[in-house]
């Protein structure tokens, strides 16, 4: 049986900042400021915390890179645009403990010497920006937010502006579109207007960033007594699709997959069988042979898929793994930003290649067609987003082929219409996500 752990996701909202200060929130600030910067970071590098909006990169790494840095104005930005298929344990921690994140931003910001931070979240995320700025008035009232001015930076809805590069751009009120790939993320930071100025910036996750003020006040070997050696700490799972019990769960790392499907997403429904399981768009897909894997970076890598941001989608055996290959081909091809002919064309050869497929006018050289798109997406890319699209598409034909084959010169007779998981809104009374309506053709 599952053990949960809340040491992120309270049951019910935290209300009101007396409430936080009341639970104990403040208290790991306090301490933070009492401490030089660097032994911060050398506690998070101990901590092992892993950044939790995807790569799994190590969070005291990506601090000490910065905070080293010779540049004397730096900047600390946090990422709440959360716009991945299947993902809304972001938005679910802004709208239960923002007091957490904006702590959290506080202790990050302080640690490398940051002169401003931001927090990236959708303008359309109504409920959590009204919780950030309910908690970024009280905060600041009451001086709970230490030295560093923290700001709300609001985007748009596009997938892109979740990207850490494009975000940067969007708190420079530009496009979310990559800059380009020849600097990494926290070098030529922001507000740049000197190629002498470097200005670095610290990009981190809002899970990874809430997990920070538990660290700092229990400690990193505390942290690391949770989870696996592999990935220390818990991760808050997002379960939607072909279960009954589709939610926000926060486990261990390390947690067999099994048990968030079945003990937690109570399974499939009674009758059906479970297909396939996407984790995100931006890894192979895992299957029921996998359901024994760890939920953790390492586990999920070694499995040929991979733990991305923890939101778990999945398909029973009435999917059509056409629709479904279509439906996430489409997505990226729709948020790819055409800076990139690769990308744009790659991700557009496949989609098109797949309509044909549904529509009953595709054969074999379509399929090739469709594969060979996705492995040109990702040439001379500034952003992962190709990549993801030649990880994905290619593993769900290569495991379902006999299902693509069936739909050759014949298309989907009564298939099941895929839907696209860009989630809005989770009901928790009924368990229910709202979906957005995603972007249209052009
Ligand atoms: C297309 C695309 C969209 C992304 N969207 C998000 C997002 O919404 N939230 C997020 O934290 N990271 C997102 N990422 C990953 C970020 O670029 C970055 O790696 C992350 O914010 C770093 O934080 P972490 O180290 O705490 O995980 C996205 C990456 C790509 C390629
Ligand atoms: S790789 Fe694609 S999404 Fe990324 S910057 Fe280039 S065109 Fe845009």
């Amino acid at each position: 049986m599952t053990s949960s752990v809340r040491v992120l996701l309270p049951d019910k909202p935290v209300e009101s900042l007396d409430a936080y200060l009341a639970g104990g929130g403040g208290e790991a600030l306090k301490k933070a400021l009492a401490m030089p910067g660097q032994e911060i970071i050398a506690e998070v590098k101990v901590s092992g915390l892993r950044g939790r909006g995807g790569a799994g990169f190590p969070t005291g790494m990506k601090w000490a890179s910065v905070a080293q840095d010779s540049c004397p104005t730096k900047y600390f930005v946090c990422n709440g645009a959360e716009g991945e298929p299947g993902t809304f344990k972001d938005h679910m921690l802004m709208r239960r403990n923002p007091y957490q994140l904006l702590e959290g931003i506080a202790i990050g910001a302080y640690a490398i010497g940051a002169k401003r931070a931001f927090l990236g979240v959708k303008s359309s995320a109504q409920k959590e920006v009204a919780a950030l700025q309910r908690a970024l008035e009280e905060m600041s009232d009451r001086s709970c937010l230490g030295p560093v001015p923290i700001e709300l930076a609001l985007g748009p809805e596009d997938y892109l502006f979740g990207e850490e590069k494009a975000l940067l751009a969007v708190i420079e009120e530009k496009d979310a579109m990559p800059r380009g790939a020849d600097f990494p993320p926290y070098v030529m930071g922001l507000f740049v207007r000197h190629p002498s100025q470097l200005n670095p910036a610290v990009v981190n996750n809002v899970e990874t960033i809430s997990n920070v003020p538990h660290i700092v006040l229990r400690g990193a070997s505390w942290f690391r007594s949770i989870g696996t050696s592999d990935s220390p700490g818990t991760m808050v799972f997002t379960l939607s699709g072909d279960v009954q019990k589709p939610g926000i769960y926060e486990l261990p790392m390390g947690t067999p997959l099994r048990e968030l499907l079945n003990d937690c997403g109570g399974g499939v429904r009674p009758g059906r069988k479970l297909k396939a399981i996407l984790s995100g768009v931006a890894n192979p897909i895992a299957l029921p042979s996998h359901l024994d894997s760890p939920m953790d970076f390492g586990s999920m890598s070694r499995i040929g898929s991979g733990l991305g941001s923890g939101g778990f989608i999945v398909y029973d055996d009435t999917a059509c793994m056409v629709q479904v290959t279509h439906l996430f081909s489409r997505f990226l091809w729709l948020e790819s930003c055409n800076q990139c002919t690769s990308c744009k064309q790659g991700t557009a050869q496949s989609t098109g290649c797949l309509t044909q497929l549904i529509e009953g006018s595709g054969d074999e050289m379509d399929l090739d067609l469709v594969i060979n798109g996705a492995m040109m997406a990702p040439q001379a890319n500034r952003c992962y987003l190709p990549v993801e699209h030649s990880l994905l598409t290619p593993s769900i034909i290569r495991n379902f082929s006999q299902e693509f084959i069936r739909h050759y010169h014949r298309g989907c007779r009564n298939c099941r219409e895929a839907v696209l998981p860009v989630m809005r809104d989770f009901d928790e009374a009924t368990r229910v996500f709202t979906y957005s309506l995603g972007r249209a053709i052009p």
